[in-house]
Parts: structure tokens; sequence; C-alpha cells
């Protein structure tokens, strides 16, 4: 089938760069993308169009690391730093995916709002339950939602409430990679939930497990002080944390990291070395007190480097908002640093592209990827005929845009909001 798409189309193919058709023209053909212009191609004058007017047609956003079980305790238990915060909260939240009737009512949920939202791409975390996690996929595959889901795997320094033993860990992985076979859009990503919570054992055997199986690897890396005092702790003969993966066989290509905060120029590196992914989670870095990540510096060294709402450390689900923390925080590591901030424009590639692109998508609304897009109608926003340049409108939607303002989402070729 052919979509044709009317509107104002912005969409970014480089770091810093916005790419404007002001009432331009975005096709796609059984739901991949075959063309980005300024004026319709010949072949196809005369099929049927979806008008938007003068309405945005943006990049969805591709949230690259959340925790789906702290969806119920989200914007709430702010008050401490990390490792309590874990202990006192997240721990105790997730599980309640023990039980799949509230797991399936959780992740419904959750799953509608991402949506809602325009975030159509993500990498996430469940819990370490393996059903709940599956149920977690099953919603996601149904209402349109793609990406990576990960069981978490966490076998030692846990809580009374939720953990699992070594052999639990292994069995329940191995349950859960086989209900993984009936989805289409989600896949598994090996998912240690980060070094404190894995035994030396189950960390070796999930990097087997990932090389037998050619699985990614989705966890933490240099988040926060204490954290990293007690990972140098429990692996005296690695010299960083980062070490402590590659040791397993867990740093490899696609490797996701989320945080690197704390991470130096030998981590960084290292990250560049084996094509791992650095997810920036600027409110989460804030809220449980980790710091203010060196994103600038990742970015100019050629890390690479997407967007995460790190729901529910992060309080703010919608990306929209998430790029607005983005850019505000990097103007704090800017006073306490003069790191050059992140501008708006950078903070829509992060959000965009730069996650996209783990998928195997080539950059922007390029042919050939899968057409993943938000419309927004931003008429209600501002003043009459202010007229503001497509950039300017791009900018404001991250500080006064919600999901009302979202009228239409496309994944992975399917409208999956709108009529
Ligand atoms: N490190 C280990 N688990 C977590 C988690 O749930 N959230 C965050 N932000 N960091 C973690
Ligand atoms: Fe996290």
């Amino acid at each position: 089938m052919t979509e044709i798409i009317k509107g104002n189309v912005i969409h970014t193919t480089r770091l810093g760069e916005l790419t404007c058709f002001e009432g331009g023209w975005l096709v796609s053909v059984d739901g991949v993308i075959a063309y980005v212009g300024q004026t319709l191609p010949e072949e196809y004058v005369g099929l049927p169009v979806t008008d938007y007017g003068d309405m945005l047609v943006l990049q969805s956003f591709a949230d690259m690391h959340l925790h789906g079980a702290q969806y119920p305790m989200l914007a709430t238990g702010l008050d401490l730093p990390l490792m309590d915060w874990l202990t006192a909260y997240a721990f105790p939240t997730e599980s309640r995916m023990a039980d799949n009737d509230y797991a399936r009512m959780v992740y419904r949920k959750l799953v509608r709002e991402l949506l809602d939202n325009g975030t159509t791409r993500v990498a996430m975390f469940a819990s370490l339950h393996d059903e709940a996690t599956l149920i977690l996929m099953e919603e996601m595959e149904a209402a349109g939602l793609t990406g990576y889901v990960g069981k978490v795997n966490m076998d030692r320094n846990n809580h009374v409430l939720l953990q699992e033993t070594t052999e639990e860990s292994k069995a329940s992985t191995l349950r859960w990679l086989e209900g993984c076979r009936k989805f289409k859009n989600v896949k598994p990503i090996l998912t240690p939930r980060f070094t404190p919570s894995c035994t030396d054992e189950l960390m070796a055997w999930l990097g087997e497990t990932a090389r037998e199986r050619d699985l990614y690897v989705h966890s933490h890396l240099s988040e926060n002080d204490k954290e990293m005092e007690l990972v140098a702790q429990l692996h005296p003969d690695c010299s960083q944390y980062w070490e402590t993966y590659d040791k397993f066989g867990l740093w490899k290509d696609h490797t996701i990291m989320a945080h690197c905060v704390h991470s130096d120029a030998r981590e960084r590196k290292a990250m560049r070395d084996h094509n791992v992914l650095a997810v920036h989670c600027p409110d989460s870095n804030n809220n449980i007190c980790s710091g203010v990540a060196p994103v600038r510096i990742l970015l100019e060294e050629g890390n690479w480097v997407a967007l995460g709402s790190d729901i529910s450390g992060g309080a703010h689900l919608p990306m929209l908002e998430v790029m607005a923390i983005a850019v505000s925080t990097s103007k704090t590591r800017c006073m306490m640093t003069g790191d050059r901030p992140l501008n708006a424009a950078e903070a829509y590639y992060l959000a965009t592209t730069a996650g996209h692109c783990y998928f195997g998508d080539q950059p922007g609304f390029a042919p050939g990827n899968p057409l993943h897009a938000v419309v927004v109608d931003d008429s209600s926003i501002g003043v009459p005929g202010d007229h503001l340049p497509l950039a300017e409108r791009l900018e404001r939607l991250f500080y006064r845009a919600k999901s009302e303002h979202i009228k239409a989402v496309y994944s992975a070729g399917r409208k999956v909001k709108g009529e």
C-alpha cells in the first residue's frame, strides 16, 4: 500500500542539522519510506494523499533506556540517591510484576502512553519475571510499539521481594527466550541489571548465551559514585567498570549502556572501539543524584549517544520533555565545566536518528527505513499569525506540546494513533 503524507516535514540526518520541507512530502510503500522531499514525484501524483496541512511531520522518538516495571511509581519516590532508591522504591515496585494480571494492566497502559507521546521504538527493561516480560512484549506487539525488551537478570545483592537464584535466572531466561519466538517487531535483548546485581557465574552464562544466540546486551554503566565503589570492590581485577562486562563477553557491538555519567577517556574509547551505544538519561541523572553527564565530550569524541527517559529514575515519559531536559541539563554542565550545551536540533537528533540507527535505519527519513513518524498540530500553541520558522516550532514543542497535540503516529508503517 502506498501512503502519501503532506505537511511540514522536519528530519535530521546529522547531529545539529535539520532538513525542513515546508509543505513537503513523505511517501511510504508497504510501510517502508520511498521518498521524502519538497515536491511529489510524478509517479505518485493523483494517488490519495493524507494532507496534514500546516502540521509538523517529525521523526518518531526512540526511547533507548527505560524500565517498564517502574511505570507504577512514575514521578514518585525521587528523594533518594540511586542505591537507596533501588532498595526503597524500585525493587518493591518491580516485585509486583509477579502478578500477571497486574503486569498486563500496567504494561497495556504504559504502551499506550508511549505511543500517544510519539515513542515508537524502545530498548526497555522489564523485570526479572519471565512471564510478565512476555506480557509486556505481547502488549507492545498488539499496539504497534517496536524494539528490544529484556527480562532482567539479577541474582545477588537484591531485595527480599525481588530475587532469583543463579539457576532460576538461567532457566527463566531460557523460558523467556523461547516465548519470544512468536514476536515480529519486538525482540529480546539480554539484560543483566548491572554488575552489582549479577554473580560472575551469571554474567559468564549471559555472555556465552549472547554469543551463541547472537543477542544484544543492555545494562547500566558508571552512573553513580556509590555504585562505582561497589563495582570496584566486587571486581578488584578490573581497573574500570566497563571491564566487568568485557570480562564476560558482554561488551560488544550494539551493547547498550545507560548513563555513562562518570565514564572517563579510557572508558569512552572502549565504547567507541566496540560500537557500544551510550544512552544519556538526563532527568534520571538529576533525580537520583548521579551527576551531569559529559554528553558534549562523548559526541565530540565520536561516541554513539542516544537519549532515554529512564523512567522511573526519570520522571518524564514523553521524549519531547526528555529533549527539553537534555538541553537544560547541558546548560548546567556548561556552567560547571564550560562544555558547549546542546541545542534543539542536536537534542532532536539524539531522540530520533541516533536511536533509530540502532535498529539498522539510515539517518533521518531515508528511503528504505520503516516509516516511524509523528504528526503534531501546534496551531493552538503560541500566538495566532506568529509564522515561526519550522526549526523554532520544533524547539517550542519540547517545552509546550502535550500528547493531545500529537495527532498521528506511525510505527513500522502502521498508524498507531489518529484516524
Ligand atoms: N542501576 C541498576 N538498576 C537501575 C535502575 O533501575 N535504574 C537506574 N537508573 N539505575 C539502575
Ligand atoms: Fe536505568
